[in-house]
């Protein structure tokens, strides 16, 4: 397993759910975070889980459904830690359940903007940086969820992300940023809901297998958190 020390991460969407065990996993394994939610406060619950592991913790804001919280997401990082090793893209936003026929135009844009095209412009962003520095580690949320209409556009956006972590992993051949996506499983979270079959706490140690993986590890593959549960 690689080790984390001195590394920083990037996990969108920290503030609470998925990414805020994500980043709490990554700490554990003294990998440096940078916590992220909509505003500052947001990321306050998290920040304070974190405060008594031994590792440097900076947060940045954004509404990834707008430009402007793009910018401000890679502006916080540029100002802090300057850099992201390991960029976990687990922020992600459902539709309003409705028949497939009359969703909206503009949810269809929201979910993909904050979906797929955000993961798009963070790792144009970061990854150039992590070939440099001959490290990178791309992790990508996407989703179990099929035969599901009533959700089309949050389920096409994770069949769109699943299609562009294949893309990403052959233009990053032998450079040692590997991207991998990761299904964390049904969870209860706020998006989960509270009839979800799992514990949002047993999206460890799975969802961290793709950041622990060695040098030239595999790229391009699927892993499913709920597969590596009973391991921690
Ligand atoms: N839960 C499940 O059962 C399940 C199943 C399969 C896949 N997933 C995937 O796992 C990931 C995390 O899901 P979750 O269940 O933890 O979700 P969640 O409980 O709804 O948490 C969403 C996180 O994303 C952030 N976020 C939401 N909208 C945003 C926006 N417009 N701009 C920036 N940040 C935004 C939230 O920040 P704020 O706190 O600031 O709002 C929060 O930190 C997602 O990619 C999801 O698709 C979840």
């Amino acid at each position: 397993m690689k080790n984390l020390e001195k590394k920083w991460a990037l996990v969108t969407g920290s503030s609470r759910g998925i990414g805020q065990q994500i980043a709490l996993g990554l700490a554990r394994r003294n990998c440096n975070v940078i916590v992220h939610g909509r505003t500052l406060s947001n990321t306050e619950e998290t920040i304070q889980l974190l405060k008594d592991l031994d590792v440097k913790v900076h947060s940045v804001s954004g509404d990834l459904a707008t430009e402007a919280g793009i910018t401000s997401v890679i502006e916080g990082v540029k100002s802090g830690p300057g850099y992201v090793d390991i960029l976990y893209n687990n922020a992600a936003i459902m539709n309003t359940w409705k028949e497939v026929w009359q969703i909206p135009m503009d949810q269809w844009q929201k979910v993909f903007q904050v979906n797929l095209f955000t993961v798009v412009q963070l790792c144009n962003a970061f990854v150039p940086g992590m070939i440099e520095r001959k490290f990178g580690r791309v992790i990508n949320l996407t989703s179990g969820i099929q035969d599901t209409p009533h959700l089309a556009p949050y389920g096409v956006s994770k069949a769109a992300i699943d299609k562009y972590t294949k893309d990403l992993a052959a233009e990053l051949k032998e450079t040692n940023v590997l991207v991998n996506h990761v299904d964390p499983g049904w969870l209860k979270t706020d998006m989960g809901g509270e009839n979800a079959e799992n514990e949002v706490e047993t999206v460890l140690p799975g969802a961290l297998v793709p950041a622990l993986l060695e040098d030239n590890g595999p790229s391009g593959r699927f892993f499913a958190a709920q597969d590596f549960k009973e391991l921690d």
